[in-house]
């Protein structure tokens, strides 16, 4: 770690896992420039509400569904693209409130989750060999080298769209739209003919029950906000630092620094190295944040990692999401359990079910089974039962859309199908029926 006091800057004086190569580090630095003269997204006192509320999360009184794509896509940009992945998320949220009995703190993969880490640095699109694309903030995904080349001015791009979601959120969950009383409207068309479909309107139709019982009894729903608008919160891989950097403003009423491009930041599986870049920039900023937590990570490395990212101890401050695969999170999961215990660290558990399953499949599309995700979440949960830690969260992959990415689930998409509406740019997203199917289980499991 570096012994000077901590600025959004230090960073730059760490080496930095996964930056691009800018053609030009002036136009780059530039474009920063411009970045840090633009409005922040989020304020210090929404990020500091998350850190509460996933406080209520560590101490076991709420869960997490965070969730959202995988890359969100300067392509795909529309409100109904939006709405429906809103409409998925809130629908998931009812199913744990009302199959688990715990309130859900809900955040989205949304509204800035547009960088990618990669393994190589180059891929095959068919034949050729390209520079991998890095998420639409960098590069973009067409197969051809030019479009591969990282262009700065993607950085104002990705700051614009991210403004734009992030105020359709806000219309849409502060006015009107996620009203318990619509629970009905956001089940889409093509969920709505499905078993998981029928399962989740009939839910629905007990709820209308429910609220019409007590309005019978003459308590005054009107005036009860919670059941007219939901806190949702946004959170991204900070990836690109020069972008988070630029983003970070000090909070007038603390004097702390936030980064204001998300709520919620986190540190990926190749970002989280203890004396690197991007944990060193986390350690600093105020906001919750988290930190991806595969098979290989040892105890002495959670234990210092705890330690740089939440020397206070701060409930809700550090959220750690495994990611360890359905084959390995039996063993791989419990001794983490007992360290971060028997050290007092009040950490989120999150389980991220999709990044340990990714496989390619015979066709040569990546792809994850919904069996696999299913078993990794058994896994999860059975190794909290059995430390008595909370199992916290999860952590998902998912969109509104009817697409064929993940194998199986109820509609049970064959390897032979992947191809007919695959739209990711990057991984795998549970369709909106597996994504209700998933929140059903998850609820019976958090029952148990
Ligand atoms: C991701 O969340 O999209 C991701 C790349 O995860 P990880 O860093 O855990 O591989
Ligand atoms: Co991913």
């Amino acid at each position: 770690m570096s012994p000077t006091v901590w600025t959004p800057q230090r960073w730059r004086e760490l080496p930095a896992a996964q930056q691009p190569e800018w053609p030009d580090e002036d136009d780059y630095e530039r474009a920063l420039k411009q970045l840090a003269a633009l409005p922040p997204l989020v304020f210090a006192g929404e990020a500091r509400r998350l850190t509460r509320a996933l406080g209520q999360v560590a101490a076991g009184e709420a869960f997490l569904l965070q969730a959202g794509d995988c890359a969100e896509s300067f392509a795909e940009f529309s409100a109904d693209a939006i709405r429906d992945k809103l409409k998925v998320i809130l629908q998931m949220a009812v199913v744990l409130t009302y199959g688990a009995g715990v309130p859900v703190v809900k955040v989205g993969r949304i509204a800035g989750q547009f960088a990618k880490p990669r393994s190589s640095p180059t891929e095959l699109v068919g034949e050729v060999e390209l520079p991998a694309f890095r998420g639409h903030m960098v590069n973009d995904d067409a197969a051809d080298a030019a479009a591969r080349v990282p262009d700065p001015r993607r950085l104002a791009a990705a700051y614009h769209q991210s403004a734009s979601t992030l105020n359709l959120v806000r219309a849409f969950t502060k006015g009107g739209f996620a009203d318990l009383s619509r629970v009905h409207v956001w089940n889409q068309q093509f969920v709505a003919s499905s078993e998981e479909g029928r399962r989740y309107e009939q839910m629905a139709n007990e709820i209308d029950r429910a609220l019409r019982f007590m309005a019978a009894c003459g308590i005054d729903l009107g005036g009860e906000e919670s059941l007219h608008q939901v806190d949702f919160y946004t959170s991204h891989d900070a990836l690109i630092l020069g972008y988070e950097e630029a983003l970070t403003r000090m909070d007038s009423l603390t004097g702390d620094y936030y980064d204001c491009s998300a709520h919620m930041l986190w540190v990926g599986e190749r970002t989280r190295q203890l004396d690197g870049a991007h944990v060193d920039f986390l350690s600093g900023i105020h906001n919750p944040v988290g930190c991806k937590v595969s098979a290989s990570m040892t105890t002495e490395e959670v234990l210092a990692l705890c330690e740089r990212l939440n020397p206070g101890r701060v409930p809700g401050r550090l959220t750690l999401i495994t990611r360890m695969g359905a084959a390995a999170v039996a063993d791989a999961l419990p001794p983490l359990l007992a360290a971060v215990q028997d050290a007092g660290h009040p950490v989120v558990w999150a389980c991220d079910p999709m990044h340990g399953n990714t496989f390619v499949s015979e066709g040569g599309r990546k792809t994850r089974r919904f069996d696999d995700i299913l078993a990794e979440l058994r896994g999860f949960f059975a190794a909290h039962l059995a430390a008595g830690t909370w199992p916290g969260g999860v952590h998902l992959e998912l969109t509104g859309d009817d697409v064929t990415e993940c194998l199986g689930g109820f509609g049970d998409i064959l390897e032979d199908q992947l191809h007919e509406r695959y739209t990711t740019t990057c991984d795998p997203r549970l369709n909106a029926r597996q994504a209700i199917d998933l929140a059903f289980r998850v609820a019976e499991m958090l029952r148990t």
